[in-house]
């Protein structure tokens, strides 16, 4: 399972660059496909909140759920009355609610290493989804992990206080369908010139289609479309994160 302890701390200037604004705007462009009528979202594992946020600026009323109590103090101090926040499990949490429309993004399912925790995950979707809605998760797509194959990669970013830099090692458990990122970051302070150092390892599983397919079909779930994450195509060898729209 996931650490996201002292890691939170930088999350969001490690993320800086990501465009949640952009993405946020393309996952609506889905939901107005499919659940034209939503009003309101559960995001599961919505982390610092950064695409809660965008959500919440659109009009959806967003119920967010971590849990990691770390980023979620980011997600509070996030001022927009439209969300709502609680610390728990996305494979066991049950807020005696439905909605509109359940997300897990950024690689919240690719968390879930064992069939059980993506079972119980797509569980607490099915629970919580309202009659008419749709629930969509993104996942690391295994054809495109195996053609493209994950690589060492580092990252350094900076503000006023801190500069992080960050190497990104990968171990492939082909055998697992996992691959184990190994993070260690240095994260210079700049007043004092004291250096932290900072290890994790995130464990991120792929998937293939025909076994999410039999996961939702365990669950009674429909596929409604599998795309390459941020495009409007069905996913292929060089789309690494691909985009999966349930409905029940
Ligand atoms: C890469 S972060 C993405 C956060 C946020 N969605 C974003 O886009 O910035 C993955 C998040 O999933 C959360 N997470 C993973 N598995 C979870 C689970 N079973 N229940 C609740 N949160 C989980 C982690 O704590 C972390 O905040």
């Amino acid at each position: 399972m996931p650490q996201f302890g002292d890691y939170s701390k930088y999350y969001n200037l490690l993320y800086s660059d990501k465009d949640y604004g952009g993405e946020a705007r393309y996952v609506d462009s889905i939901i107005k496909r499919y659940a034209p009528h939503a009003a309101t979202m559960l995001e599961l594992g919505c982390g610092t909140g950064r695409y809660t946020a965008e959500f919440a600026s659109m009009g959806y009323r967003v119920h967010g759920v971590d849990m990691s109590g770390e980023m979620l103090r980011e997600a509070r101090g996030i001022q927009n009355s439209n969300i709502e926040l609680s610390c728990g499990d996305a494979r066991n949490i049950r807020l005696g609610e439905k909605f509109d429309v359940v997300a897990a993004l950024f690689h919240v399912m690719s968390y879930q290493s064992s069939n059980r925790d993506v079972l119980d995950v797509l569980a607490t979707m099915k629970t919580h989804l309202a009659d008419g809605g749709i629930a969509l998760f993104d996942f690391w797509y295994g054809p495109a992990v195996l053609t493209l194959r994950p690589e060492t990669r580092f990252k350094e970013v900076e503000d006023d206080e801190i500069k992080v830099s960050r190497v990104a090692v990968p171990v492939m458990d082909i055998g697992k369908n996992r691959v184990a990122v190994n993070y260690t970051a240095f994260i210079l302070n700049k007043r004092d010139g004291n250096v932290n150092k900072l290890r994790e390892t995130h464990n991120m599983r792929y998937f293939f289609l025909p076994e999410l397919e039999l996961m939702l079909d365990m669950l009674n779930l429909c596929i409604v479309a599998p795309l390459g994450w941020y495009t409007d195509l069905y996913p292929n060898n060089a789309t690494w994160a691909a985009l999966m729209i349930v409905s029940k």
